[in-house]
């Protein structure tokens, strides 16, 4: 069985059928990581580039890590070290790189909509790696292989994402993919940080976090995107922490068994306190443990590569 698209953009342009298949996918990948000798000769020989014009510490190794398991080439770009400082275009830059036949293209970009454009104007596989406020598929996707690994099924899951909804591309991505998989999404923050048409999305609204922590099987903690912040959002960051950060007490709230989510970067002490990031029902180093072998799936199966039938059901 293989992928039959070009590039992985977002998770709102994927089947439920095509979002299982990356997963299982993933899923065969996981275990490679944790070799003594941890790399596999999947794509020698192939050229993947980074093109990164926003920070990053997960993605950008993640990704770079990925490609070096599977045994490609691998360039990293920052738009601060390219000749985007001496103005050229997003297109140019791309296609200049592309001249270069390189085989993959991983991008993030502070526009909502960068990757996609460049996956139109490129032949080669463009992956989004987060395009502003837009999409981030692979952490959606991370996040989804994280709680299949730990409970199994998304049936009949809660999953609750708490914070600065109206400005995360996780979020966007995660509703997308808990919402396909059958869980039921509820988002909570100050009404100002959640979009005002997001219940067409098929999420549920509350602005109450004590009211939905004892129905949530997993509780995904979000920062706040104080670098997309124009204005005031809430009076200040002692009182969203007091009604929308999550710390011991109200955990205690909690189900005994609830999966603690977070994409990263923490803003410790404000969405989340150190006990609970910290404490046993945290799964947050998951997240990024499973994220390599998301990554490694969505390039192998970008490549061409298939899934062998003995390894699907
Ligand atoms: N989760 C995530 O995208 O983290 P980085 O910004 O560090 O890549």
């Amino acid at each position: 069985m293989k992928f039959e698209r070009k590039d992985l953009l977002g998770l709102e342009e994927l089947s439920r059928g095509e979002i299982e298949f990356i997963l299982e996918t993933a899923g065969s990948f996981v275990e490679i990581s944790e070799r003594p000798i941890k790399k596999v000769p999947v794509l020698r020989g192939l050229t993947v580039v980074n093109l990164f014009s926003e920070p990053s510490t997960r993605t950008r190794i993640s990704f770079e890590l990925a490609e070096k398991r599977l045994s490609a080439d691998t360039v990293n770009i920052t738009a601060s070290s390219s000749s985007v400082v001496k103005g050229e275009t997003l297109k140019d830059t791309a296609k200049n790189i592309e001249a270069m036949n390189i085989d993959m293209l991983v991008v993030r970009h502070n526009a909502p909509g960068a990757p996609h454009y460049l996956a139109d104007v490129l032949h080669c596989p463009v992956i989004n790696a987060g395009d502003g406020p837009h999409e981030h598929p692979t952490q959606a996707l991370l996040d989804l292989l994280t709680v299949k690994q730990k409970r199994g099924t998304f049936e009949g899951l809660n999953v609750t994402i708490i914070g600065d909804i109206l400005h995360s591309r996780v979020a966007r991505s995660d509703i997308w993919g808990f919402t396909k998989l059958g869980a039921a999404v509820t988002v909570c923050g100050p009404p100002t940080l959640i979009p005002p048409d997001i219940e067409s999305t098929g999420v549920t609204v509350s602005y109450d976090l004590e009211e939905v922590i004892p129905r949530s099987d997993i509780l995904m903690l979000l920062r706040i995107q104080t670098e997309r912040l124009k204005e005031c959002f809430f009076p200040s960051i002692r009182e969203y922490s007091d009604f929308f950060g999550l710390d011991s007490a109200k955990l205690e709230r909690a189900k005994p068994d609830v999966l603690i989510m977070h994409p990263g970067p923490l803003n410790r002490g404000v969405e989340i306190t150190p006990e609970v990031a910290d404490g046993p029902r945290s799964v947050i180093l998951d997240q990024v443990r499973y994220g390599l072998a998301v990554r490694m799936a969505v390039l192998y199966l970008l490549s061409g590569g298939e899934l062998k039938s003995e390894d699907s059901d």
